[in-house]
Parts: C-alpha cells; structure tokens; sequence
C-alpha cells in the first residue's frame, strides 16, 4: 500500500458523486497508489463476468503507472476482459514520438495479454473529423446508444489547465451532444481528438494524476470554486454518479491552500 501523506476530503457540489483529494510524496507513490486504484476497479469491474472498460490519458505523466501495470500489478488484472480506450489523441499516425497510442503500447500494452482486438486507439492519422465521428461509433457500439460507462478514466492535467484534450477556452467545452470531438489547439498549431466531458462523466471511477511544480498554479486554480469552467477544464469533470479522486504529488500541491 503507497504511503499517503495527506488526505482531505472535498464535499461536493453535486451530492451525486463524492470528490477526494490525496496528496503523495513523489510521482512514483502517486503512480503506486493509482495503479492499486485500477487494479480494485478491474477486480470490481470483472467479479460479476463484466467487462474492465479503462480510458487512458497520454502525456508523460502515466509513464511511471503504465510501466508498473506492466510489471508488478500485471499479475492482478484479468486482461482478458480489458478493453482500452483513450481519453485523447494528437493527430499523427500511431507510429508517430507524439501519439498517446504508442506511449501506452511501449510502456504498457506491448507487455501485457490483452488481445488486441480489445485495444481501441483513436485515429490519429485521418482527417480529424472524420476520425473523431469514428471513435463515437466505436463507443456508442461499445456501451450501446447511452453514454458511455467506463469502469476507469485515467485524467492527466496540462500547466494551463486542459484535461484530456479539453484546453481553456476550447468550443469542445460546450459540447453537450457529442461524445468525440477534433479540436483545433492553436497554440500547439496541431489538431487533437478527444473525449467529451459527457463521454467522460458516466465513468464509474475518474482519476486525476497530476505531479510536478510546473502544475502547482494550475492545481490551484482548478481547485478554486470561483473559477470559471472556460478557465479551469477540470471543472466540467463531474461524474454522474462515480466518484472522482484527485492523486496528486507534494509539488503539484504546492501552491493550493
Ligand atoms: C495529452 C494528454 C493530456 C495530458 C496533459 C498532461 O495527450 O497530452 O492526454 O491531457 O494528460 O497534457 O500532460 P503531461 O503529463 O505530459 O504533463
């Protein structure tokens, strides 16, 4: 069991969902205790012979938790009955240094006996729309015509702010309808893919990892309940009736009352 060092409890706005915030020493415990976090909800997702449905972030933050899925807790998850998704996408072919979908196969899924049919990645080497419409039909066949219901979404959290590939001020914000979108990221001069907060929301278990002080000030701010959700992505993050829980690092911490 990783070592917590602090624990607080955040009272949620909506009494639909409870909102946890645990705080570790280093990025390796948080990785440590989110990797035990998957492992409870695979174990949860499968006893009654359902199906584990996990969503992935990329980034470089779930190296450390992909890379001990694939060893110590490899053993624990029925990978048989794991289907993997992803929360988002750059728009390059999957070969590609940047795409999410390689970082998860060469830390992750190349190193465990999921069958491969059970691996959804986004298309990152279509035209963005057309990949983005895809990958809803994909979920809708998935989880049937509701919303879907991950067992697991795994969230990451950029130093400005953007979750998944929700970044401030974004119109995906204000989707309501779809549950994939292609967004256009300026300032990155690229297109992503990405879940929808109400693709995400259905969720059974959200997790945000977050780690390092270059996230402090963000943290902070999405901790602020003046915010506004244009501002702070984050914010649109509100399982329907899940529950989401913060694991986060001492230097990520910092800055946050
Ligand atoms: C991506 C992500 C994204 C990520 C944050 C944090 O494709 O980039 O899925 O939402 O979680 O940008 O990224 P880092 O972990 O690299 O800081």
């Amino acid at each position: 069991m990783s070592s917590m060092n602090k624990r607080s409890v955040r009272p949620a706005q909506s009494a639909n969902f409870s909102e946890v915030i645990e705080v570790y020493q280093d990025l390796e415990q948080a990785s440590r205790r989110t990797a035990e976090l998957i492992v409870a909800a695979a174990q949860q997702a499968t006893a009654v012979g359902g199906r584990f449905d996990l969503a992935l972030s990329g980034g470089e933050t779930p190296r450390t938790l992909y890379s001990l899925l694939a060893t110590e807790f490899r053993a624990s998850i029925a990978w048989s009955d794991a289907h993997v998704f992803w929360v988002d996408e750059r728009c390059v072919p999957p070969d590609h240094a940047d795409s999410n979908y390689r970082m998860a196969c060469e830390t992750l899924l190349d190193h465990v006996p999921i069958p491969p049919s059970n691996v959804h990645r986004m298309r990152g080497e279509e035209e963005p729309e057309r990949a983005a419409r895809e990958y809803e039909s994909l979920l809708r066949r998935h989880f049937g015509d509701d919303a879907p219901r991950f067992s697991f979404v795994l969230l990451g959290m950029g130093a400005d702010g953007h979750t998944a590939s929700l970044f401030p001020g974004s119109p995906a914000l204000d989707e309501r309808e779809r549950l994939v979108v292609a967004v256009r990221v300026e300032k990155l001069r690229a297109y992503r893919l990405t879940l929808t907060p109400k693709a995400i929301n259905g969720a059974v278990h959200i997790v945000f990892l977050v780690a390092g002080q270059e996230k402090a000030e963000a943290l902070k701010t999405a901790f602020d309940e003046t915010t506004d959700p244009h501002q702070a992505p984050t914010k649109l993050i509100r399982p329907h009736r899940g529950e989401l829980r913060w694991i986060v690092d001492r230097a990520a911490m910092s800055a946050s009352p």
